[in-house]
């Protein structure tokens, strides 16, 4: 089945088309709003809609284009239905309504954190199932065992206040380094020194699976402050060195501690902090020491995109699950409870 998915969860637009295999993309269309909200420090939910409304049908167009093929030729729509800022949930949802109404093509409503489960699909090898998946996002850390992509998943463990994005965005912030900061911090740190800068070892020594991270974002601003003022040069490299190591240690530490207790020895990486260099290389080599396998999507592939939603849509749509015409938008929609309508 050739599937259209459309993302419009957040601050980026994307349209893709999955090829019937379900394996691969025949063409995947990001655009993001990054320097729009850039001047605000932060995403601006009226402006993130806005700018959806008026870029949905340039960016479904090049998606088609690419793919060098006509909406006659796909099979079904998958949409972002939830969770995430409602407005601009509402723009993407509205937008595959009128499409499958126009085209009477079938519609299935995807949740955007199944999408990010999804992303590892589309790649090779595939992870088999079951696995365990570490969903590290801006606005979700958790653990998950998955049993199948189509709904049958495990809370394992979660943060218990900020996630990891959200702590490197918020760090980001302190140091002036501008929104989104993930990838800034990531690329900073290449040349810093992790032993610099001390950070402390979050909820390290318990037995759970659960995260914390405000802490580490609370040491980030004692040392920003006993530094004088946000660091520069060598001296910031070296900060979010250290800062990045303490996130990474910790989320890997757990993800592994997750995979000995289920007795499961693949992991998932997924969600846009999964495009961090330093927990890719970390994971990848432990590992490797350790006799287990990791799956790291593309980076492309961890961060907000389309082929992901086409993706997991592709699996409920080959079951025959589809949405209604009422299909909403749900800005709360907890993974557990995933459902097509
Ligand atoms: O999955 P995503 O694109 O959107 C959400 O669903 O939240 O994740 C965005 C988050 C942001 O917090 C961003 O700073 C972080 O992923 N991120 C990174 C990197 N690239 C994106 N964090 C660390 N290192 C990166 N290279
Ligand atoms: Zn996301």
């Amino acid at each position: 089945m050739r599937v259209l998915g459309i993302e419009s969860s957040c601050d980026e637009l994307a349209c893709a088309i999955l090829h019937e295999d379900g394996s691969h993309l025949l063409s995947s269309v990001v655009h993001s709003q990054v320097e729009l909200h850039a001047l605000f420090g932060g995403v601006v939910p009226e402006v993130a809609s806005r700018d959806h409304v008026r870029r949905l049908g340039p960016v479904f167009n090049e998606c088609l284009q690419k793919a060098q093929t006509t909406i006659e030729d796909i099979d079904a729509i998958a949409v972002t239905a939830g969770p995430g800022l409602i407005g601009s949930l509402l723009c993407g949802v509205e937008f595959a309504k009128g499409l499958a109404v126009a085209t009477h093509k079938p519609l299935l409503g995807v949740h955007h954190l199944e999408g990010h489960l999804a992303a590892a699909f589309l790649e090779t090898p595939q992870p088999e199932v079951p696995f365990v998946a570490l969903l590290v996002s801006g606005g979700h850390t958790s653990l998950i065992r998955v049993e199948d992509l189509g709904g049958t998943y495990t809370h394992l463990g979660a943060t218990r206040d900020d996630a990891a994005g959200e702590a490197f965005d918020k760090t980001a912030k302190l140091l002036g380094l501008g929104y989104p900061g993930g990838a800034r911090i990531d690329k900073l740190a290449k040349t810093g020194d992790a032993k610099r800068f001390e950070f402390p070892k979050m909820m390290a020594g318990k037995d759970n699976l659960d995260f914390s991270f405000s802490g580490l974002k609370t040491a980030a601003a004692r040392v920003i402050k006993e530094h004088g003022g946000p660091p520069q040069g060598q001296d910031l490299n070296d900060f979010c060195a250290g800062f990045q190591t303490a996130v990474v240690e910790n989320l890997l530490k757990k993800a592994f501690r997750a995979m000995q207790k289920q007795d499961i020895p693949r992991l998932v990486l997924a969600g846009g902090v999964a495009a961090n260099s330093q927990l890719r290389e970390r994971a990848q080599a432990r590992a490797r020491r350790e006799g287990v396998e990791v799956f790291l999507p593309s980076r492309a592939n961890c961060t907000d995109n389309a082929g992901m939603i086409a993706r997991a849509g592709w699996t409920r749509l080959c079951r025959g699950e589809r949405s209604g015409l009422d299909l909403v938008a749900r800005a709360h929609w907890p993974l557990f409870e995933a459902r097509t309508s």
